[in-house]
């Protein structure tokens, strides 16, 4: 079926509403109305565009039009107060950053991927915000689903768990959680795990995974974005770190499973350098390379990807 809808999902909203939180003319109208003059002169930005943006603000919601000025709405504050848990700032940054990658596509058809991007200290906070807040909902029912697999589960290995949000789901089954993360991602989230009580590991797993006797080793949309070479070793790493009995468990896209899956292999195309979308098949063999048995897959409630798993004799 072709796709005849030309702007899916609307996106100039999303992109004008980006443009205003990185400027900061949200964060200056959180709170006091003001005409959209003014805060152009108090920001030094060009008269002309804010005044067409905060057209856009006001049509789309985000700001709300007062007799002293505009200000954001109280509907969308939450969302847009950098203090405030709801806040999407780091994910439309992050999605910011994809843009910028995936208008590339012309050269990395050419001379291949990724795209060019430097990696800043804010880019990373943005990624890995972006990871918490988009595996919010999905969290406790992948848990659930998990304890209801393996119900004998008392320890967890979470790798590339960094962002956290699925470690606490996992701890509030009771389980005492690991998380295996960059040294830089450990770092951002450590007053956060730490309050939460769950054991943090800095390292690279596709060098190692320096831990064993775990019940579950849980790999959440990790191995997209290692080369085959990597998910093979993390594979094993990860069998390695399994108490006999154990299960290791993948949470990701599946090659062939339709759009969100083809699109997800071009945001690694232009992410990554070794990174992509793999087959089932691929996942059916480092699983049984790795010696895990009884490889298995299953849908995800409401979500495109896929959750694959084997076990430990
Ligand atoms: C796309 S995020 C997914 C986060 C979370 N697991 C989830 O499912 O929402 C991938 C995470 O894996 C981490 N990661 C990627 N490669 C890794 C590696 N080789 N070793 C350890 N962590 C890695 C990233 O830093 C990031 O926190």
């Amino acid at each position: 079926m072709t796709s005849t809808d030309l702007f899916p999902g609307q996106w100039q909203p999303q992109v004008v509403l980006m443009a205003a939180l990185e400027i900061g003319l949200i964060e200056a109208l959180l709170d006091q109305p003001r005409p959209p003059a003014r805060v152009a002169q108090e920001l030094a930005l060009d008269e002309r565009a804010t005044v067409r943006v905060v057209s856009v603000l006001v049509d789309a919601g985000y700001l709300e039009q007062r007799s002293d000025g505009v200000v954001v709405a109280p509907d969308a504050r939450a969302l847009l107060d950098p203090a405030d848990a709801a806040f999407v700032g780091d994910r439309l940054w992050h999605l910011h950053d994809l843009l910028r990658r995936w208008v590339q596509l012309p050269e990395v058809l050419r001379a291949g991927g990724p795209a060019r991007l430097e990696r800043t200290p804010e880019s990373l906070r943005a990624f890995i915000g972006s990871m918490r807040v988009g595996a919010r909902e999905r969290a406790r029912p992948l848990a659930d689903q998990l304890a209801a697999l393996f119900p004998a589960t008392k320890t967890v290995l979470d790798v590339g768990g960094g962002p956290g949000t699925q470690a606490l789901a996992f701890q509030d089954h009771g389980w005492q959680v690991t998380v295996l993360d960059f040294p830089e991602v450990i770092d951002l989230m450590t007053d956060d795990l730490a309050r939460a009580g769950i054991d943090v590991i800095k390292g690279d797993a596709t060098r190692a995974i320096p831990a064993q006797g775990f019940d579950l080793v849980f790999c959440g949309n990790l191995f997209h974005s290692m080369s085959p070479a990597e998910c093979a070793s993390v594979a094993a790493s990860a069998a390695g770190a399994l108490a006999s009995g154990g299960a290791l468990a993948i949470l990701d896209f599946l090659r062939g499973t339709g759009l969100p899956s083809s699109l997800f292999a071009v945001n690694m195309l232009v992410a990554t350098s070794g990174g992509d979308v793999y087959a089932e098949a691929d996942y059916r063999r480092w699983c049984e390379a790795a010696g895990l048995r009884d490889f298995a897959v299953y849908d995800v409630m409401g979500h495109s990807q896929r959750l694959l798993t084997a076990g430990k004799r």
